[in-house]
């Protein structure tokens, strides 16, 4: 059987989204060699070789108040026959019952159901354990601890996108981890796979992930590769839309597109900046998030706001390098409705600034471009906004610890090296 034949359960999109973007555009100027197709058609045979049946990918993604709701997800192959689900706190309680919602997913000539339970009523810091029933088996159990509005850490992954497959990000995600067993959230940065369209990438990275990210909330952002078709052409990002139910933004068309919550004494806020994909795709998002963005900021009543953006300040594509435009129409939107710090991405560097409309500036907003968790390494200049600017190969992680007049971010390499800080003071 030759390599082509091999691919015909999916089709040759499937081929395509397993190339890198740059890959992909290299590969259409010239003709391809034999051996190079054969290295690139290695992992996509793994991934399609049988189908997990048992109940997997148990994660909790945030909801607006993470004291007292948590949303369940969990994933088969094969239907589980009439889902039950089954939750209490830890301290020998009685069991309470939630609904599960079940979508059918299909991607790339795979397809998963996606099952959803939604808990509400619970209390802060209680430790939460969970069970499923199906006819067919005990199906799964999963835990957590909901949020009890106090101090807390969180770890933050800039772009975990890979090429071939996503062992880098399973060693960073799993290094972090393990080193701050007590971090009760995990944020992703956007770009979280190479090719949003792709099954074989979705299943690398929540197969790298779900170990690491245990009972932790989980805030995934939205990138620009979310928004790439298996042949490499903008899109929606249905598959990151299909696979994590974020917090209800009040939009009629725009669900989980953006979104906000909070956790312990801080407000975050993540911010859709994939206009150049989505503009006409997604007609009036970008209207619609901005009148959103001031709104959710003025309403809330944490200590801190926090403002998760995939695309960074600056468009380190353009040459000479220039202000993101999206981004740049977002900064007055942020700075004057109070926000405190600013995450940002998608170019795999770590930045640092602390700036007030442009300039450096004392007690300016703090601005943090997040740096690199996958295998993409890309050439960035240092901007005069900045003030650190690191050589810019090399893999890291951040933290976040909050309390009531403390927010600190920490920068570390995958080993536990400290790279950089920043801390925030309020009275
Ligand atoms: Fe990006
Ligand atoms: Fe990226």
């Amino acid at each position: 059987m030759n390599n082509a034949a091999f691919l015909e359960p999916s089709s040759m999109t499937a081929f395509f989204a397993a190339l890198s973007r740059r890959a992909f555009l290299s590969m259409s100027l010239r003709a391809t060699a034999g051996g190079l197709l054969a290295s690139i058609l290695a992992p996509i045979r793994e991934a399609f070789a049988g189908s997990n049946t048992a109940p997997r990918y148990f994660r909790r993604i945030v909801t607006r108040d993470n004291r007292a709701s948590a949303m369940i997800e969990w994933q088969t192959d094969t239907a589980l026959s009439e889902p039950r689900f089954f939750w209490r706190e830890a301290e020998g309680k009685a069991e309470k019952t939630a609904d599960v919602d079940v979508k059918y997913f299909a991607l790339d000539g795979r397809s998963v159901f996606v099952y959803r339970a939604t808990l509400s009523g619970l209390r802060p810091g209680k430790q939460i354990e969970c069970r499923v029933e199906a006819a067919e088996r005990n199906a799964g159990s999963f835990s957590f601890r909901t949020d009890d509005g106090g101090a807390v850490q969180a770890l933050i992954f800039p772009d975990s996108q890979c090429e071939n497959n996503y062992d880098t990000w399973a060693r960073v995600s799993g290094e972090a981890s393990a080193r701050c067993p007590d971090a009760a959230l995990w944020v992703n940065m956007g770009d979280l796979v190479d090719n949003g369209a792709s099954f074989y990438h979705w299943d690398g990275w929540q197969s790298a992930t779900d170990a690491a990210l245990g009972g932790r909330a989980f805030a995934p952002v939205p990138g620009n590769h979310e928004c790439y078709s298996e042949d490499w052409k903008l899109c929606r990002p249905d598959a990151f839309l299909s696979l994590f139910a974020t917090p209800d933004n009040g939009s009629t068309k725009y669900q989980r597109y953006y979104y906000s919550f909070d956790y312990g004494p801080v407000h975050f806020s993540v911010v859709n900046t994939q206009k150049e994909e989505l503009d006409a795709l997604a007609p009036g998002l970008f209207a619609e998030q901005a009148a959103w963005l001031a709104r959710d900021l003025k309403a809330t009543k944490s200590q801190w706001r926090v403002a998760l953006l995939h695309r960074d300040l600056i468009d380190y594509d353009q040459k000479p390098i220039t202000r993101d435009p999206f981004v740049e129409t977002l900064v007055p939107i942020l700075e004057q409705n109070g926000v405190d710090a600013v995450l940002t991405a998608h170019a795999h560097a770590y930045r640092r600034r602390r700036l007030s409309a442009w300039k450096q500036a004392k007690s300016g907003v703090l601005y943090i471009l997040t740096g690199n968790a996958g295998n993409c390494f890309y050439d960035v200049e240092k901007h005069e906004i900045d003030e650190i600017a690191f050589p810019d190969n090399f893999l890291n992680y951040l933290t976040m610890e909050a309390d009531e007049t403390k927010l600190t971010f920490r920068c570390f390499l995958p080993n536990g090296i400290l790279k950089d800080f920043a801390t925030l003071r309020k009275h």
